[in-house]
């Protein structure tokens, strides 16, 4: 039995809410490494829809214990809601749920300044969600960052608290003052029984044989170092972040499990080479439901890039991969692939780390024949239309790596395992 990384290999939005939830019986500890509220994991519980942003999904499942690690960034008045929300559907956190001490603070001029950058038009104009989430992780940079463990020492929160407001040049500051520390003091105590050392007890829980899988937020293309800078979040959602996030050794990482949608979306601005035609994206968007979990945005909907996920593949490690959503493109009479790109009149096959190249060149496509019936609920590969099982042959050949899980629509219980692979024996599947 191993722990498993699971990482997005796309624009985030995969489907990896749906798939760690599946996988969380396998596992006792589920581990979230980066990010923030930004992120929105969405999860049919009891026939419900129920979005997670910071709390693993992982605590849907009684007894399994969940991490939000010192990689990501909190907004304690927004974790609060999501703990009350679930507490309210009957979930239980006494002990089970684990937070970083050294996990960095949004802060309410966090949100101001993320709004503005947002409204400013300047050359590259980022389309971020709104939460805070790079101001935070600048400050963390910076060295003036609020740790989560500040925050419970009161005194060492006032002058932070001081000494930021001011570099923030926060109008009416000592007002702004007040009203921050007397909230942000009542976040505190709500949350100090849940702040812990998270290195030192996920460490210890693999010296108990304890397995653990670690998820990531948003993807690949979102990753602060190798996404499509600037267009990307503030952190790792590599397979990097999982050690630097969360204080554990590469060591006991034993396998990575890559989450792929069957096409593509983003959210936000910045390049997307195989974006859709309206008329196309309008139909992915509609059959897909592609709307941003967090902000309600309508997502950006496009075809299959192996070169993407090729590269998220390379950067990450990848060794298995989870198709999501096949079924979204049960209605399409063609279906494209991207195999390589044209740019500056050559053909290349690799995901450019150059911006203006990604925005220069053009996807040079394969067409497959669609199925045009339906896969919803289909849990078996010989089940699947010819059409779709020749669909995902040729993903998993322009790939290179195994398909371990195929989602076929939004419950637990519409997805095929494939026996016999990487994640299976990882998992004792
Ligand atoms: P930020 O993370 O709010 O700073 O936004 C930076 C970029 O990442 C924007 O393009 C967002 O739309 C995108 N982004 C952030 N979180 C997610 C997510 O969970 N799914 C998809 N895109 C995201």
């Amino acid at each position: 039995m191993s722990n498993v990384l699971v990482i997005g290999t796309q624009w985030g939005d995969e489907g990896k809410g749906k798939i760690v939830d599946l996988l969380s019986d396998q596992v006792d500890i589920i581990a979230r490494y980066q990010g923030g509220h930004n992120a929105g994991h969405t999860v049919i519980l009891n026939g419900k829809q129920v979005v997670l942003h910071l709390i693993p999904t992982g605590i849907l499942h009684a007894q399994k214990k969940c991490v939000i690690g010192n990689g990501t960034v909190i907004e304690p008045c927004a974790l609060i809601k999501e703990i009350t929300g679930l507490q309210k559907i009957g979930i239980n956190f006494e002990e089970r749920l684990l937070i970083s001490e050294r996990a960095h603070i949004i802060m309410p001029y966090h949100c101001r300044a993320d709004l503005a950058d947002n409204k400013a038009t300047g050359l590259r104009h980022i389309g971020t969600t709104g939460r805070g989430i790079g101001p935070a992780y600048k400050d963390k940079i910076s060295r003036i960052g609020i740790q989560m463990g500040d925050l419970l020492d009161k005194e060492l929160f006032r002058e932070k608290l001081k000494l930021n407001l001011a570099s923030y040049q926060v109008e009416d500051e000592n007002k702004s003052f007040e009203r921050i520390f007397s909230d942000y003091n009542e976040y505190a105590d709500i949350l100090a029984p849940y702040v812990c050392d998270v290195s030192y007890y996920l460490n210890q829980a693999i010296k108990e044989g304890k397995r653990i899988l670690f998820e990531s937020a948003q993807g690949t293309m979102l990753d602060i170092d190798h996404g499509t800078y600037p267009y990307v979040t503030s952190s790792n959602a590599t397979a990097g972040g999982a050690c630097t996030g969360l204080g554990i050794g590469p060591q006991h990482i034993h396998g990575s499990l890559g989450i792929t949608k069957a096409y593509t979306t983003r959210v936000g601005n910045g390049p997307f080479p195989t974006q859709a035609d309206e008329l196309t994206a309008q139909a992915l968007r509609k059959h897909g439901d592609e709307y941003g979990a967090t902000t309600g945005r309508p997502r950006r909907c496009g075809w299959f890039d192996s070169l993407v996920v090729n590269f998220a593949v390379r950067v990450s490690g990848i060794q298995s991969l989870a198709i999501t959503k096949l079924d979204v493109l049960d209605k399409s009479e063609t279906i494209k692939i991207a195999v390589a790109y044209e740019w500056q009149g050559q053909r290349i096959k690799r995901f450019p780390a150059n911006l203006r190249a990604v925005e220069q060149c053009k996807p040079i496509y394969e067409e497959l024949p669609g199925w045009m019936s339906s896969t919803r609920g289909i849990t078996a590969m010989e089940k699947l239309p010819p059409a779709a099982i020749n669909y995902l042959k040729r993903l998993r050949e322009l790939i290179g790596v195994e398909i371990s899980v195929v989602s076929t629509g939004p419950t637990r219980a519409e997805t095929i395992i494939n026996k016999g692979t990487k994640l299976a024996n990882w998992l004792g599947l």
